[in-house]
């Protein structure tokens, strides 16, 4: 509450408030604050009513269930309301909930508990009829919701048919599907899926996507079925709405009677015998959230006992028999201050956000990706802006979106360089592509990438990102070649009076210098940074020519021949070996005694873009041999291996796949074709 601002004032706003941000989230499918930010508004609200009974509205959002449906879609009533659940944010908030449940009924007491992640996806609510899926809706205001069947038809993992497996039992019995069955889960996209699918879009040029649960929520809220099977939904059930004839007591058996019947559910539900196993599953959980396959914001806690949960009943609209215990915040909203551009080894021009410092999920985030300028025009992205930002596990935070409503007026448009920053060299978009480019090859920033990478690639020690941007910068290095004239006397000077380079370093240095002209040549020509030629078309090409000496007279159509590389790369390389500058480099190379012949062999990655992930291939790949598509993913750093688990990192798909792929479907492994896997690493 402002300050001199009186409770009634406020409960009008937050009522105000809450309604606007429920529409955006339930109508529009387009929130613009964060679940918790709703939650602290919510809560609020809660209070103040708690305080000040005389001042709940009627229309108060904190009685009712959800917000308005959508006109678009036909409506279906649930059988029974699909409820919410109350929040809990600390271990004192979960033991509070269970202290006024077990004065309730005292039956509390003896309970015991299952503890499931709560998934953050779309509910939905599913109809079988005979064991058929007959139709499918939304959540809507929880009352009636929007059906979106064929839509749900296209989620690969919703079972069509229950049991999936005919042969399935339960309890020892043989299972049948009861005549009606309704069962609630969440349609999610994994981060796995995600990360890809906006890969593969970053890669085509394509818009990315800022968030898994909007983009499931968009995509199975279009009216053309179509949209929605080009997102990888997944879906994850945990309650029984209805169900003829079937008596199942607990969660517990509930969870298993589901996955009997074939339905996906969440692997990480635990049960806890008591309060503090579940509070202790649901701290763990909270640790391990980035472990998970899928986003969760929370654990729910419910009373195992199905009876005791329901005779326990509502306070407001939160059933009793469960908690959701919401894990701290990931996204929150802060002021976008400033947008700097990055520009690459290539020359392209990387926008990222500068932000008013901001404390997300444990640290203090200062900056944050902004993927392409197409992302900041189609999200409407303004300097002086509040904007969410989120950060996720590993993911570099990245800003979701403006926060609209809090405009002044003051913020401005952002307006894509025309120069570069750098250099001042004219900035160009090639046809087709998303990204924006430095033309000048000469461009100090693109020279300290480029030597950067290279001085990376060759392993050489004690030569990162400060040492190339002060090297470049004081004229040591003026191209990639002069890396290795460092040893001459004037410029070891130089070396030697850099702030902290002492004597022993630049030894050091100097020496590890000397053992790069010893790496193969494979390594050399990936060093160079030539586009398109990452390390796998780098040693075809050293294998293929044998020396700098041929390659370098090659013509595109003799490169592509004698390398078997594709055409892109044949000709990245002609334009590269035809450019002056590069020329230069090669003769200066040469007569520094950086001129290896070709000694084959597959170096693998560590730190490469797949670096720990582990794959299985399966099928006829379109363009690899299975032997090419082992390389290139050991090339990369990431592990081939023959079978499929539960820890495989993806299934590559190829033509006439064997049982993996069922296997991997089963396990909700991740699956790639031969595109997506370039994609995933980057190439
Ligand atoms: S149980 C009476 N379990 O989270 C039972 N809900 O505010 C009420 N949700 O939209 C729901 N994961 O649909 C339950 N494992 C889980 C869940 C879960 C996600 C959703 C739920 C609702 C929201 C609760």
């Amino acid at each position: 509450m402002s300050k001199g601002q009186t409770p009634s004032a406020r409960v009008d706003e937050l009522c105000q408030l809450l309604a606007h941000h429920n529409y955006r989230y339930h109508v529009l499918a387009a929130p613009v604050i964060s679940d918790a930010e709703y939650d602290t508004l919510l809560r609020e609200l809660q209070l103040l009513e708690a305080d000040h009974p005389e001042l709940v509205r009627p229309d108060s959002p904190a009685r009712r269930v959800g917000g308005a449906v959508s006109e678009r879609f036909p409506k279906v009533r649930h059988p029974k309301p699909i409820l919410s659940l109350g929040n809990a944010y600390t271990a004192e908030d979960v033991r509070a909930w269970y202290d006024r449940i077990r004065r309730v009924d005292d039956r509390v007491e003896a309970t015991d508990f299952v503890v499931e992640p709560k998934i953050d996806g779309l509910t939905v609510v599913l109809h079988y009829e005979n064991g058929v899926f007959v139709r499918g809706a939304s959540r809507g205001d929880g009352e009636v919701g929007e059906e979106i069947t064929p839509n749900l038809r296209t989620i690969r993992s919703l079972p069509l048919r229950i049991p999936v497996d005919p042969k399935s039992t339960y309890g020892g019995q043989p299972l049948k599907a009861p005549a009606r069955l309704v069962v609630r889960g969440e349609a999610v996209i994994f981060t796995a899926d995600f990360e890809k699918a906006n890969a593969g879009r970053q890669a085509r040029g394509e818009m990315v996507y800022a968030n898994p649960r909007n983009t499931a929520s968009g995509s199975l809220r279009q009216l053309d079925s179509g949209l929605t099977a080009a997102w990888p939904i997944s879906l994850l059930c945990y309650a029984i709405v209805e169900a003829d004839g079937v008596k199942i007591d607990r969660q517990w058996d509930l969870i298993h009677y589901l996955r009997a019947l074939g339905f996906p559910t969440a692997q990480n539900i635990r049960h806890c015998a008591s309060i503090d196993q579940a509070v202790a599953f649901c701290v763990e959980q909270a640790d391990q959230r980035d472990a998970m396959p899928f986003e969760a914001d929370g654990m729910v806690i419910k009373v195992n006992d199905l009876r005791l949960a329901a005779e326990l009943g509502f306070v407001g609209k939160d059933p009793r028999g469960a908690l959701a215990y919401k894990f701290p915040a990931r996204e929150v909203s802060t002021v976008l201050q400033a947008i700097g551009v990055n520009i690459g080894r290539t020359g392209v021009l990387t926008p990222y956000a500068i932000l008013e410092p901001v404390q997300v999920g444990g640290v203090i985030v200062r900056q944050a990706t902004l993927h392409n300028f197409d992302y900041i025009a189609a999200k409407d992205i303004r300097v002086g802006d509040r904007v969410m930002l989120k950060r996720a596990g590993e993911v570099i935070p990245y800003i979701i979106g403006p926060l609209v409503e809090a405009r002044t007026g003051a913020e401005q448009p952002y307006q894509i360089p025309t120069t570069c920053i750098s250099c001042g060299e004219a900035v160009e978009r090639l046809e087709g592509e998303v990204a924006y480019y430095c033309v000048n090859s000469a461009c100090p920033a693109q020279l300290t990438r480029t030597v950067e990478h290279f001085a990376g690639v060759l392993d050489i020690v004690g030569f990162g990102e400060k040492m190339a941007v002060q090297l470049v910068a004081n004229g040591l290095v003026k191209d990639v070649a002069d890396v290795f004239s460092l040893r001459e006397k004037k410029k070891k000077a130089v070396l030697l009076e850099m702030p902290g380079y002492g004597e022993k370093k630049v030894e050091n240095l100097l020496a590890s210098i000397e053992a790069a002209k010893q790496q193969p040549l494979g390594r050399l020509i990936s060093a160079l940074g030539i586009r398109s030629v990452g390390e796998v078309s780098a040693n075809d090409l050293a294998n293929g020519f044998g020396t700098l000496t041929t390659l370098r007279k090659a013509k595109a159509d003799e490169i592509q021949a004698a390398a078997g590389v594709g055409p892109v790369v044949a000709q990245a390389v002609a334009d590269w070996l035809a450019r002056k500058g590069n020329k230069r480099v090669l003769d200066k190379l040469e007569k520094a005694g950086v001129w290896p012949t070709a000694a084959p062999r597959t170096r693998v990655a560590a730190g490469g873009p797949l670096d720990g992930q582990t794959f299985v291939i399966t099928g006829t790949l379109p363009n690899w041999s299975r032997e090419e598509a082992k390389a290139f993913i050991e090339a990369n750093g990431g592990k081939v291996i023959d079978n499929v688990s539960k820890k495989t990192s993806y299934l590559v798909l190829g033509e006439s796949p064997g049982s993996k792929l069922a296997k991997a479907q089963t396990l909700g492994v991740p699956i790639l074709d031969e595109a997506g896997l370039r994609a995933l690493a980057g190439r």
